[in-house]
């Protein structure tokens, strides 16, 4: 493991759901509403926060990969998983954990509305908004954090550090 600082504890990060969950169910009170996890990233956020909704949202999961970070806007997305459900008229929620430069849910949300999605709003539980390089705001937030590499409550690196029921910042990797 490499070297972890605690950033947000279980208690937190608890607190930040209960409220998020509390919102969306205000919000989504009058329209059903499609909730799609970002894989993989986004999969334990997405079960506590469907847990704190009053409102019985449809669920599903899609997996992508974003290239073309850094050659201007013209990168792409590659699907490793599509929405299994049809999306034509829906209202999408989009779960993520974290948005860092916002190419990800940029791209996403475009090809959503595309597709022929109702409306496409964006949760995300931590926003990195000093490495912003897209246009893209979340509708929703749980945190605002530093330009720091955050791992834990479904966050990797290199796949590792998952599993952590709490956010801590890597400040070292291994060797
Ligand atoms: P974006 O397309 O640059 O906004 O990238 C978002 C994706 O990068 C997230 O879904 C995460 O998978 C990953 N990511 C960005 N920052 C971090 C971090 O601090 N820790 C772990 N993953 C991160
Ligand atoms: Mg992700």
């Amino acid at each position: 493991m490499g070297n972890i600082k605690p950033y947000l504890s279980q208690e937190q990060i608890a607190g930040r759901v209960a409220s998020l969950g509390k919102q969306i169910s205000l919000d989504y009170r009058h329209k059903p509403v499609l909730l799609v996890c970002v894989l993989k990233g986004a999969v334990v956020f997405f079960a506590d926060l469907l847990r704190a909704l009053t409102i019985d949202p449809q669920i599903d999961f899609l997996q992508v990969s974003s290239y073309g970070m850094g050659t201007e806007s013209c990168g792409k997305l590659t699907f490793h998983k599509e929405i299994s459900a049809d999306i034509i008229g829906k209202h999408i929620l989009l779960v993520e954990d974290i948005i860092d430069t916002g190419f990800t849910l940029y791209h996403l949300k475009q090809d959503l509305l595309n597709k022929g999605a109702a409306s496409c709003k964006i949760c995300a539980f931590l926003d990195k908004p000093a490495r912003r390089k897209l246009d893209i705001k979340a509708d929703y937030v749980g945190m605002e954090v530093p330009d720091e590499f955050l791992v834990g409550y479904g966050l990797d690196a290199g796949e590792q550090y998952r599993f952590l029921p709490y956010i801590g910042i890597l400040t070292q990797q291994d060797s």
